[in-house]
This record gives C-alpha cells, sequence and structure tokens, in this order.
C-alpha cells in the first residue's frame, strides 16, 4: 500500500484497510467483527491470523515520523501515537484487541492492560490527586478495596462508599459529604458486586452526579467484570468509562491474566497518558489470546448462562441449600428486580450458593465435588467453586464479612460450558456427601 507523505515530511502510518461494519444498513454484531476488526492481511503476508509482534521497538520511515509519533506518545498532540513506537507504548496485538474490545459496548475508544488491577491502578492514578475523596460503591473486589484505601491512603487520598443497591437519594448524601470534603475526582462503581451480587443503579449515579456537580462532573467508571461485555452495557446508563479484569469472561479459559478499558477518547487519552508513562500495557501474546478468546465470547458466555440458569433451578430447590444468589431469582417488584430490568440482559454465571450448616458443609461440599474444580476466579469455560470467607475474603474482617453476608456457609459458584446435566449431577452427588 502506498502512502503519501504528508506536510511535515513524514509517512503517515500504515493503516489497515477499514472494516466493514454494516452490510445494506445493517449494523454488523461484535459476534461477526470479532473474526477480522482492525486487522488487514495485506500488511502481514497474507496471513488469515494477526501474527504475535514480539518487538520491543518498532523502526521509523524517517526522522519526521519519529517525531511526529513522539508528539502523539507524549501528549504534545491529542490522540495518541500516530504510529508504532515501542511496546511500552502501544503494537500491532494490542490495537487489534483495543479495537475489538470496544465494539462490545459501542465505546469510542479502549485500552488493554497487563491485569485488571492494572487497569484499575491506571484509572485511579490517572485522575486522582492528594486530598481528593473518591466515592465508590461497597463492596468493591477487595484488591480494589486496598488500592482505594490502604494504598492511595498513603498519598492522602480519602474515600466514601455508598451500598452498592442505594437509591438516588441515599447516593446523594454521600455526594454531598464527599463534596463538602474538597475535590471529587472519580465516582467508581462495580456492579454486580463481589461477592455479593448486589446491583448499582447507574442511571441513579449518573443524576445524582449530574445534580450535584453540573459544572465539572466527576467521571462515573464502573467494573463491568461479571456482566459485561454481553449482559451489562453501562455505558448506554450513565457510566463514562468501563473496567473488565479481562482475565475472567473475555479471556474466558483461566489461561491468562489481563485488563481493558473502554470509553470515549476524552477519557481515554489521559489514562492511554499514564499507561505509557508506568508500563501497565498487556503483552502481546496477552493479547493474541484475547483475539483468539474474543471470537468465541458469544458462544461461551450464552452457554455458561443457560448452564447457570439450569443448575441454579437445580439447586434452589435442594433440601441441603439455604438459598442462592443468583440475579436470576431477584425478588418480583424489589429494587435488586428494578435495576437488572433497566440495565441487565442477562443473569451471568456466577452465583452464590449458602448450604445449610457452617464451614464444616461447605468444605464438605467443595472437597466431594468432582467436575468443579475448587479454585477462586470466575468466567472459564470451567465450572469453578470456592468458599469466599475461608479464602477470598479471609482478611476481611468479621464484622463486616457479616455485614456483607460472606458467612461460613457460603459457596461461590461460576458456571463453565459443559453439559449442565453432567454438572447437576456432579452438584447432586456433592450434596449428598455433606
Ligand atoms: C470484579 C473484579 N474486578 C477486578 C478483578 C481483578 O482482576 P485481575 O485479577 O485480572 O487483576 C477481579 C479479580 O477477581 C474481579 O473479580
Amino acid at each position: 500500500m502506498e502512502d503519501e507523505a504528508d506536510l511535515t515530511g513524514a509517512t503517515p502510518r500504515r493503516r489497515p484497510k477499514p472494516s466493514v461494519l454494516e452490510i445494506g444498513g445493517r449494523r454488523l454484531k461484535p459476534s461477526t467483527l470479532m473474526m477480522g476488526h482492525g486487522f488487514d492481511p495485506a500488511l502481514s503476508e497474507g496471513s488469515l491470523k494477526p501474527p504475535i509482534f514480539l518487538t520491543s521497538t518498532f523502526v521509523f520511515e524517517n526522522a519526521a515520523a519519529g517525531k511526529r509519533h513522539f508528539e502523539g506518545v507524549t501528549g504534545k498532540r491529542p490522540g495518541g501515537a500516530d504510529g508504532l513506537v515501542y511496546s511500552r507504548f502501544n503494537g500491532p496485538n494490542q490495537e487489534i484487541l483495543e479495537d475489538r474490545l470496544g465494539l462490545w459496548e459501542d465505546a469510542e475508544d479502549a485500552l488493554s492492560f497487563s491485569s485488571g488491577m492494572s487497569a484499575i491502578t491506571t484509572l485511579l492514578m490517572s485522575f486522582v490527586q492528594p486530598g481528593d475523596t473518591v466515592v465508590h460503591s461497597g463492596p468493591l473486589y477487595a484488591a480494589t478495596e486496598t488500592l482505594i484505601g490502604r494504598i492511595f491512603g498513603r498519598f492522602g487520598v480519602k474515600w466514601l462508599d455508598f451500598p452498592a443497591g442505594a437509591t438516588r437519594a441515599e447516593i446523594e448524601t454521600v455526594m454531598e459529604q464527599a463534596k463538602a470534603q474538597g475535590r471529587v475526582p472519580l465516582i467508581y462503581l462495580e456492579s454486580p458486586a463481589n461477592p455479593t451480587n448486589a446491583l448499582v443503579d447507574v442511571q441513579a449515579v449518573a443524576a445524582a452526579r449530574d445534580a450535584l456537580f453540573p459544572d465539572s462532573p466527576p467521571p462515573i467508571a464502573i467494573d463491568n467484570t461479571f456482566l459485561g461485555p454481553l449482559w451489562h452495557h453501562p455505558l448506554r446508563h450513565g457510566a463514562d468509562l468501563s473496567v473488565y479484569s479481562l482475565t475472567k469472561y473475555a479471556g474466558g479459559h483461566s489461561d491468562l491474566v489481563a485488563g481493558g478499558i473502554t470509553g470515549s477518547k476524552d477519557l481515554i487519552n489521559p489514562i492511554r497518558m499514564m499507561r505509557n508513562t508506568i508500563g501497565t500495557i498487556t503483552d502481546p501474546n496477552t493479547a493474541w489470546m484475547l483475539l483468539r478468546s474474543l471470537e468465541t465470547l458469544e458462544l461461551r458466555m450464552s452457554r455458561a448462562g443457560e448452564n447457570a440458569a439450569k443448575v441454579c433451578a437445580f439447586l434452589r430447590d435442594h433440601p441441603k441449600v439455604e438459598s442462592v444468589g443468583y440475579l436470576g431469582f431477584l425478588e418480583e417488584g424489589s429494587r435488586q428486580a428494578d435495576i437488572y430490568d433497566r440495565h441487565c440482559m442477562g443473569a451471568g454465571s456466577t452465583f452464590s450458593l449458602y448450604l445449610k450448616g457452617g464451614e464444616r458443609e461447605s468444605f464438605a461440599f467443595l472437597d466431594s465435588l468432582r467436575i468443579a474444580h475448587l479454585a477462586v476466579s470466575l468466567g472459564g469455560t470451567e465450572t469453578l467453586a470456592s468458599a469466599p470467607a475461608a479464602m477470598t475474603h479471609l482478611s476481611v474482617p468479621d464484622a463486616r464479612k457479616q455485614a456483607l453476608g460472606i458467612t461460613d456457609n457460603l459457596v461461590r459458584i461460576s458456571i463453565g460450558v459443559e453439559d449442565p446435566d453432567d454438572l447437576i449431577a456432579d452438584f447432586d452427588q456433592a450434596l449428598a456427601a455433606i
């Protein structure tokens, strides 16, 4: 492909030929676009799939092109790098991944990271300053709470939270308190919350934010790991940034660790600058694996969601089960059901199983499973089960555990894509073994 020299004398970057995004007025679905969007085989020797670009740096066509690229990387010129520069900033595999990731939520831009936590850390570092108060929903994933409270706390950042299911009035009260303390740089949500599965009313948060901060509204970021990107599109409901642990459903095979953020170019730009500086980008190999994973994302998540509905229906009626905390079983007319109806397109495949009894019963159940694996994490092709009180949330103080419903009889389950009746047989025999 021939490129014309621009006015600076630098040849603009060779871009992939534009992707086909619609046919006959029909907008193509992300599940279709995952197979080819953002990659032009003609730029890679005709290779059908993108090669893995294992290189630490990229050769400039000439000195003027190098200067132009660095103007983009350092923020002298808005919009990020105009070309490939150095693998801490960008790379072909990461850029294809980011183009595809953004499609699921119809976002303007997206970034990939080395883990979900490095995405969240880079996000916070991009917006907060000493003395600020971050407003967040509670609970958050335990490491996110540690990051905001203990680590950013060391640099003079404060926080205030409201419970995940809070009403608009309750959310406004907390925002007012935060505003009275000084600058509010960011509103950070997680929905459904880990591990309670409680949903946040994103529309109410956005309305409260707009009412209280009409002049310079702080961005709303939301951890969309549990239901995204298939069953929950928070950017449609007033969130500005959607954050992912791609380790979970997006990666989907429990064989990689990665993170992502999608949103508008205006908000993604400062996060990209921070990522360029601190080097939290995903590596080319992991980005390539994620491209492969995204091709089957809809298939995997749909099957896992259908399986979870069948397994939960079985578990709910079992005599050894106290209750099942599954988004498909929300009480009709309840506030949680109202949020679900307005925000969610599916109940997911991660839920809480409360057994009759305590630690002895939950351990006996976990130790008897034959198909499901005893491991933390979620969103993989295989079914996983764990005991949060004794594992992921062991260090959480007892009073907070009680308040969040993280009791000794709680087993967290993430359903995979196995045969649903095989899974039911496994749970049946494990319950019998208690
Ligand atoms: C809701 C949520 N957010 C963020 C993370 C952190 O992601 P990672 O382990 O990819 O850093 C996790 C991990 O379990 C999570 O469950």
